[in-house]
């Protein structure tokens, strides 16, 4: 970060003893001013109150922008709508990583890099091996991919760019085979080896989908599909997950330990996990007369139901990749010619909620997991898995991320305060005198 930076400056008074303080107000290349609050502490004793990090920039970074107002997402300057009409993942990954695109020899080597490193250490296998069969696939994959720090041990040392590289190129190129082998051992079937000279998504759907008593064979639109789905998902800025990856960072754990904390994250269905709970939600409406019912106990505050894959944190407006992904949704199920009664009772939800007051007052519209799931299970992917998609492409997003963070030189172990509301100090009772 620019310490120089500031040319405007906030002041803040603090009544009860009329002394003010000057803080400088930092620019980025665009969205919202920051206040660098960094020394109020030094200068006031007070630390600011922010929990759910509502106002906080936790820190800079040159990846990915959103304006949650216009609907807008761009990775390194180039829009999430551009990116998945003309990239593909591979690309895109290589953008996250080195914040320019790749011209045609570097794309080739990148290629030939991650193609190299698709299959895992075959001891990895026992430990899929001992997990019960019937265990969520998010749970497996918390535990593989953070065993991965057991298996690469050089690529573990953080201080090392080289080591930061080929930790960030076998995190990429093995989440597929890792992913897919999740799948198969919750199904019995034998795990499949990745096909080098398939692309990235049509490997990963030959792992998942293939057996090896005879061949596998996609049709181009669904590993196409598929690869937008990764392009949509692969990295937004300091989502939950994301922020959880750099603060595991910031100690200077090792990057497959980092990940496997932001997988922990994703999981929950206010995040990553919500894909899963929208198809379970579209099962449990049922039908469209049923959907005015689900509507009113979304906006009942006493009822825990919410509307799942609708509002976001940053988006007051339809999430782009939403966007995306409702007519690619069209397209898959035209392809694999299936009627979804789903995406019938999406699409009416979708039109009702957006009719209704509680919903356009609080600005609340389909994010990237309202359609998602559709797809997916179109595909053939059961919910269970659904999550384990978002993680296979937000990988690439978290360990940018995490490398663009250690590569900074001021970077310091992230350590939030507190607003302390316990006890003042008290004097210890022995058992036999307390009440
Ligand atoms: C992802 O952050 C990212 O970038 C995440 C992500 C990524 O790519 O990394 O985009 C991926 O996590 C997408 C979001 C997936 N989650 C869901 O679809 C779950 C359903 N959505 C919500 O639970 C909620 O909208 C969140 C968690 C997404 C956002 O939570 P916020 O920012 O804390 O929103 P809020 O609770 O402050 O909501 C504001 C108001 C509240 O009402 P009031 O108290 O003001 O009356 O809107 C209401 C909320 O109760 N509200 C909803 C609602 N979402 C918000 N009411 C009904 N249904 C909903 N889904």
């Amino acid at each position: 970060m620019n310490d120089s930076n500031t040319k405007e400056t906030v002041s803040i008074t603090i009544n009860s003893t009329g002394e003010t303080i000057e803080l400088p107000i930092l620019d980025g290349t665009q969205g919202p001013q920051v206040i660098d609050v960094r020394q109020l502490y030094s200068k006031t004793g007070m630390f600011t109150y922010d929990p759910s990090y509502t106002s906080t920039a936790s820190c800079d970074s040159s990846m990915t922008y959103i304006d949650g107002e216009e609907g807008i997402l761009r990775h390194a300057g180039y829009t999430i709508e551009e990116l998945t009409e003309k990239s593909s993942f591979l690309e895109v990954c290589y953008l996250l990583l080195h914040g320019e695109l790749p011209n045609l020899s570097e794309m080739q080597d990148f290629e030939r890099t991650i193609t190299n490193h698709t299959m895992v250490h075959d001891q990895l296998q026992f430990l899929y091996r001992g997990f019960r069969r019937d265990a969520h696939p998010m749970a497996v994959m918390i535990g593989v991919v953070g065993a991965m720090s057991a298996f690469y041990h050089d690529s573990t040392d953080i201080s090392n760019p080289q080591q930061r590289l080929i930790a960030s190129h076998r995190l990429i190129a093995k989440m597929p085979t890792m992913a897919a082998m999740a799948y198969k051992y919750s199904i019995g079937q034998p795990f499949v080896y990745p096909r080098n000279e398939l692309s990235y998504a049509e490997n990963f759907l030959h792992m998942t989908f293939g057996v090896p008593a005879e061949e596998y064979s996609c049709s181009p639109v669904i590993s196409r599909a598929l690869d937008r789905i990764f392009i949509l998902h692969a990295d937004h800025e300091q989502n939950a997950s994301t922020s959880t990856v750099r603060l595991a960072g910031s100690s200077g754990a090792n990057p497959f330990a980092c990940i496997a904390a932001g997988i922990a994250t994703l999981w929950g269905p206010a995040h990553g996990g919500a894909n899963e709970a929208v198809l379970e939600m579209l099962s449990e409406i049922g039908s469209k007369e049923r959907i005015p019912e689900f509507l009113e106990k979304a906006k009942n505050k006493d009822d825990p139901f919410r509307l799942m894959g609708f509002g976001h944190r940053v988006y007051k407006n339809y999430d782009p990749r939403a966007g995306v992904l409702k007519p690619a949704a069209y397209e898959v199920l035209e392809e694999v010619g299936i009627q979804n009664p789903l995406m019938e009772l999406a699409l009416e939800l979708e039109r009702l909620a957006l009719e209704d007051d509680y919903f356009v007052e609080r600005k609340l519209f389909p994010n990237v997991d309202f359609y998602s799931g559709i797809i997916l299970s179109a595909i053939g992917f059961p919910t269970s898995m659904f999550t384990v998609l978002f993680t296979l492409a937000r990988a690439v997003g978290w360990i940018a991320q995490w490398k663009e963070m250690i590569e900074d030189p001021g970077q310091r172990i992230g350590r939030p305060r507190q607003l302390y509301l316990g006890h003042a100090e008290r004097k210890f009772v022995p058992i036999d005198e307390r009440n």
